[in-house]
């Protein structure tokens, strides 16, 4: 357990535009900040922060959250490892206890892999530092290529040693459990083992023996695999042996070096993508820290999708080699999709990034870098066109290419620009190729089923007219009906209570001989007092518990605000409070003209809260009601006189409540 006021003093330190600003880029719009959500696709940005109320909120998929929620929701932790995330960004000192062996038992999956992972990495940097093996094999290979030490420590690089035990006994040993061993991958399971039996550590063997190990981490900076790299020319084994994809390893969406280079990403604007661990890792040492690889696995769109939250401007920089041509015939269409402004990198002689980068000095490298990218469209239609000159099948060939790539481009104007480029280049009239590119554009709308223009993606897709309606029993739709109601009203309070608890309202109230006269309270004491009068409990657990702690807020002669329940530590109420009673509207654009509103709301503030304090209480009412009546039914005559009493009173009450709401809506 965190104590709580560690907690707090997270909570306060957590900037959300800074927390989330690790993650993607924002751009300031008015009061608030906006970038592209990461948590549904997009290629318009509608993800808005708000650095004043402390959340976040997506107007295209309605997440919305606080810091806290954020890095839960993204990084996939729990609430207390979010916790400590944060903690440890703000160098916020979390005093635990030494956990038990059965509290490391109970330990839940996730957390006890990323502990496992975060002791695979120290075991391999500590074997190369200190074994005989690690310094002269591996530390020795690193030296060898020419990788300065901060380097070295900076990827958390390590060496896997001949011993095809050596990890898996040390693992065992400092009580690491087989099971996580095995789940993580770190380990392959012997096929001795037979499915069912206990899984022990004698099952077990190292995955990587006589590698270098490169550590693979996710944009938050938690290992989730290795990549190990082969110190000899064998032709018959893997260069790499990668972990394989895990619960914590998705191999899809984790880029090499992009927790290390995502504030260089934002900060220039632009990402460098390149092939391999080396790469990456060969640009860091030239000081080039906006550099990606994709780990383990070709590219895919969420790994474009995940880049793109950062910037939308890529360098490719793969080999010149069959190999580095076919991943970027692959790659370069998916980042043209995605709407990124691809350009292009090649290197003199076959080399890569890495050898390149050895050839030359760090300040000779980077502006190589800067004077010799160029346009990825472009460049290939000076290319082919050069190329096919006098040779007008060909030529027709390399029309439809070049077509095709940019009937990808998802913005017109992008693609206009284009068109008028290269048909320059090529020589052709512009009109043509725009009808080209139009035609292709049609056909793959048509296959998509998108709309014109790039739409549809923040659009809400209503239920297909063919979904069935679900089928409830007759009792269960007036239950929910009523639920509903309830819901509605209790929410309405709560935000009207939150929002504007500390107005002064003018009460009108009659003393023992029934003279008039008024009086002036807080909403908040208005709101309380009419609920407490008639004992009054919310039916939703998650009202009454906001409902419970305003209250005892209340007798501490504090009224919080709805920022206090927004940055709440208990996510189910911050959750609930940012997302039912934050006005949805406010964070939008037309914030302005709804500052009318407000006004207008303070105004009608009284009349508001009793109009929806009497539809409350006439609902409940209503329902007693109900209930009593049923009860007449199977009542005894001895109780039926009791019961009818009741209902006379109950009767009465609900035509004062409904008398006033009249009164309340007709004025
Ligand atoms: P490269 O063969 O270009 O390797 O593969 P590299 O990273 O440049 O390594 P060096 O310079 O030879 O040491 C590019 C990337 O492809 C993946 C790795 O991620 C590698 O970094 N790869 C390659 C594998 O996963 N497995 C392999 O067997 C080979
Ligand atoms: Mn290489």
């Amino acid at each position: 357990m965190i104590p709580r006021e560690t907690v707090d003093k997270i909570i306060d330190a957590s900037r959300v535009e800074d927390v989330i600003g690790e993650f993607i880029t924002l751009k300031k719009r008015g009061v608030n900040l906006l970038g592209l959500c990461p948590f549904h696709g997009e290629k318009t940005p509608s993800f808005t922060v708000s650095p004043v109320k402390g959340i976040y909120k997506c107007f295209g998929c309605g997440k919305a959250g606080n810091s806290v929620n954020f890095v839960m929701d993204h990084l996939q932790l729990t609430y207390p490892e979010a916790l400590k995330w944060l903690a440890k960004k703000y160098g916020i000192e979390v005093v635990e206890r030494e956990i038990t062996p059965e509290e490391k038992e109970h330990q839940n999956e996730r957390e006890s892999m990323f502990v496992v992972m975060q002791y695979a990495v120290n075991y391999y940097r500590e074997v190369m530092r200190s074994t005989d093996e690690g310094k002269s094999v591996g530390l020795g290979y690193f030296l060898e290529r020419g990788l300065r030490e901060d380097i070295i420590e900076k990827f958390q690089l390590g060496y896997s040693l001949e011993n095809r035990r050596a990890f898996t006994d040390e693992a065992i040993k400092n009580g690491y459990q087989p099971k996580y061993l095995a789940q993580t991958g770190m380990n392959v399971i012997s096929n001795k083992y037979v499915e069912g039996t206990e899984l022990t550590g004698a099952f077990l063997f190292d995955r990587w023996t006589s590698r270098v190990m490169f550590p693979i981490h996710d944009d938050g900076g938690r290992v989730v695999g290795f990549g190990g790299r082969i110190l000899t020319n064998d032709k018959n084994t893997a260069k790499y042996i990668n972990s394989p994809e895990t619960e914590i390893y998705n191999k899809s969406k984790i880029l090499y070096g992009l927790w290390l280079g995502k504030k260089a990403i934002q900060k220039m604007d632009v990402c460098y993508l390149v092939e391999g661990y080396m790469d990456v890792i060969a640009m860091h040492q030239a000081g080039i820290e906006n550099v990606v690889a994709s780990s383990g696995t070709s590219l895919t769109v969420e790994h474009v999708k995940a880049l793109h939250r950062f910037t939308k401007n890529i360098v490719v920089l793969f080999d010149g080699d069959a190999a580095g041509q076919k991943a970027s015939n692959r790659a370069i269409p998916m980042l043209l999709e995605e709407g990124m402004n691809v350009r292009l990198l090649t290197f003199p002689n076959d080399d890569d990034p890495d050898s390149y980068s050895r050839k030359v000095t760090a300040e000779e490298f980077k502006h190589y870098l800067e004077t010799n990218t160029q346009d990825f469209l472009l460049y290939k239609a000076q290319k082919l066109t050069a190329e096919t000159k006098h040779d007008p099948i060909k030529k027709a060939g390399v029309i439809k290419d070049i077509v095709e790539n940019i009937a990808l481009i998802p913005d017109a104007i992008t693609r206009g620009v284009y068109v008028k480029e290269c048909s320059g280049i090529m020589q052709l009239e512009e009109r043509v190729l725009q009808s080209e590119v139009n035609k292709l554009r049609q056909t793959a709308d048509a296959k998509k089923g998108r709309g014109k223009e790039n739409r549809g993606e923040n659009t809400i897709t209503p239920p297909h007219p063919d979904e069935p309606i679900p089928d409830f029993p007759p009792d269960e739709v007036v239950k929910q009906e009523e639920f509903l109601r309830y819901d509605a009203d209790e929410r309405e309070l709560l935000r009207l209570l939150l929002n504007y608890g500390n107005v002064l309202l003018t009460i009108e109230a009659e003393d023992e001989d029934f003279v008039k006269y008024d009086f002036e309270m807080t909403a908040a004491e208005h709101i309380l007092f009419e609920l407490w009068r008639d004992s009054i409990t919310f039916e939703n657990p998650i009202h009454q518990l906001v409902l419970d702690e305003y209250e005892s807020l209340l007798e501490q002669e504090r009224i919080p605000e709805v920022n206090y329940f927004a940055q709440h530590p208990n996510p189910a109420i911050s959750n609930f409070v940012i997302n039912s009673i934050f006005n949805n509207y406010e964070l939008s654009k037309k914030w302005t003209a709804f500052g009318v509103y407000v006004n207008n709301e303070v105004w009608q503030l009284k009349k508001s809260i009793q109009h929806v304090l009497y539809s409350y209480k006439e609902s409940k009412l209503h329902n007693i009601i109900l209930e009593r009546q049923e009860q007449l039914k199977t009542v005894s005559p001895e109780e039926e006189e009791k019961v009818l009493k009741d209902l006379v009173t109950l009767t009465e009450h609900k035509r004062r409540v409904n008398r006033l709401l009249g009164r309340i809506i007709t004025k």
